[in-house]
């Protein structure tokens, strides 16, 4: 009724949109894509349910003092009985296409071995009901949630048996769901989950929350996960359809120049080949190699890796998701590096949540630096994230008026459009969130929807970005 109304700004007819496949100054392609994204540990709830067994989020979850309140993911948005109705709320905001991940430990319980038939069910049931609503899926195989089976038995991503489970587990989803998924990333955020998930001398602030002895132990976790992702690819591509789009979808860091000149773009990539987690993750990914200069720079700490290990790290991919929130800003500098990253000021603006600047332009130069870092101008970028934390409550009418997630969105948007009008390859862009759920260590007190959820009552309320995202859709131009 009344709550989910929208704004009253179709009054004005825009001028039709143009209608092939290059943009004019101002519109989206026709074929860009447009879509909402979410995990399986955020929203789909029933944690003991069908035989699902716990991940290694659900430990770390209830272990008290980790997360913020003691939130756990055991009901979350209860997405796994509401999921028809949150496929309703995608239908309405009008994307044809939505990214979600697929728990680990709901298809195989143990991480290896048997498929559990009525996970891999519910999976299927979402498919059904996506078909029917013409929205394409596009399905992470590995968004943190580890069968907590194998960190128990090797330490998980440490240990080299996890890209053999990996592998087998990629074949798997591959073989039972194949037939009906266009898109597949095979991991999230490498650089979050590793950075983050394990600390270099104190625990991880994200599960398995593990303390590291140095930095050489986190770059051969590092080093599994990128090995996994490139025989993941293989192993989906050997069972998917023959057109499938298959790729990774990872928050590599961006860098801005502080002014456009040469020497300083020419700064701005260089900050960007020799970040440490890009020099460990999309660079081998894109180039099958690690740059001679930043394994000198690691000091001994740097993965070694044969030629056949490259070799599949490297394997072709069809798709690149980026997962971009903010970015930093490098300079041109006369010193042995020829750049400096400055230090984002204290006064920078912030969203609300305490690591995310607003930094827009990054979400242009990452795009660009896959093109001119990378070397691959042609690969289909997808922004497979982009948004922040709000803290709006419904007023007395009912709206929920997230215009810091508009203004944050809006600008971040236009500079997707610049990347357009440049004739970079773009071709998608999928909000981080659908909804509100649970946002890892920060529980549910961080809310990044662009529908607001009642956790008490499940209740969906679509929140202005909601409704400026449709007009997005609808006029395919930054509205
Ligand atoms: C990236 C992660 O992929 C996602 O799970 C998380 O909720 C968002 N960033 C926001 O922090």
């Amino acid at each position: 009724g009344a709550l989910v109304a929208a704004p009253a700004v179709h009054g004005a007819t825009p001028a039709p949109a143009p209608t092939g496949a290059g943009a004019d100054c101002t519109h989206f392609p026709a074929n860009f894509m447009w879509g909402a994204a979410t995990s399986s540990y955020q929203i789909e709830g029933a944690a003991e349910i069908d035989g699902r067994k716990p991940s290694i989020w659900d430990t770390f979850a209830r272990t008290p003092g980790k997360v913020h309140n003691g939130d756990t993911g055991d009901v979350a948005i209860d997405h796994y009985h509401r999921f028809r109705e949150d496929v309703k709320l995608m239908a309405d905001l009008g994307v044809k296409h939505y990214r979600f991940s697929i728990a680990w430990p709901r298809v195989i319980p143990d991480g290896r071995g048997a498929l559990n038939a009525k996970g891999v069910d519910f999976y299927k049931r979402l498919l059904d009901a996506l078909q029917e609503h013409g929205i394409e899926p596009a399905v992470t195989l590995y968004h943190w949630d580890l069968p907590q089976t194998l960190q128990d038995e090797y330490r998980g991503w440490e240990d080299r048996r996890i890209v053999d489970d990996f592998t087998a587990y990629a074949e798997a989803m591959g073989k039972a769901l194949g037939d009906r998924v266009p898109r597949w990333f095979t991991l999230n955020e490498v650089s979050t989950f590793a950075m983050i998930g394990y600390g270099v001398g104190y625990p991880g602030h994200h599960a398995p929350g593990v303390e590291l002895p140095d930095r050489a132990a986190l770059h051969r976790g590092i080093f599994h996960a990128v090995l996994a992702h490139g025989r993941g690819v293989q192993a989906l591509r050997a069972t998917c359809k023959a057109d499938a789009q298959i790729g990774i979808a990872e928050n590599y860091h961006a860098y801005a120049p502080i002014i456009e000149t040469e020497e300083h773009i020419a700064a701005a990539h260089r900050a960007f080949a020799l970040d440490e987690a890009n020099a460990s993750i999309i660079m081998p990914i894109l180039t099958g190699r690690y740059n001679p200069e930043w394994v000198e720079k690691m000091n001994g700490a740097a993965p070694q890796a044969t030629d056949a290990e490259l070799k599949d790290i490297g394997t072709p991919i069809d798709i690149l998701g980026f997962n971009c929130y903010h970015g930093g800003y490098a300079q041109a500098a006369d010193n042995a590096a020829g750049f400096d990253v400055v230090p984002t000021p204290r006064a920078f603006p912030r969203m609300n949540i305490s690591w995310l600047t607003v930094t827009p332009e990054a979400i242009y130069w990452g795009i660009r630096q896959i093109a001119d870092v990378a070397g691959q101008p042609d690969l289909p970028i997808v922004i497979s994230e982009n948004g922040c934390a709000d803290a709006a409550e419904a007023n007395s009418a009912g709206l929920v008026r997230d215009i810091d997630r508009i203004m944050y969105l809006r600008q971040y948007l236009g500079y997707v459009q610049r990347a357009v009008r440049e004739g970079y390859s773009i071709a998608g862009y999928f909000p981080w969130s659908l909804a509100d759920n649970f946002e890892w260590a920060e529980g549910y007190a961080k809310r990044f929807g662009m529908v607001h959820v009642d956790f008490e009552t499940q209740k969906r309320t679509p929140k202005l970005s909601y409704h400026w995202f449709q007009e997005v859709i609808r006029q395919r131009r930054v509205v």
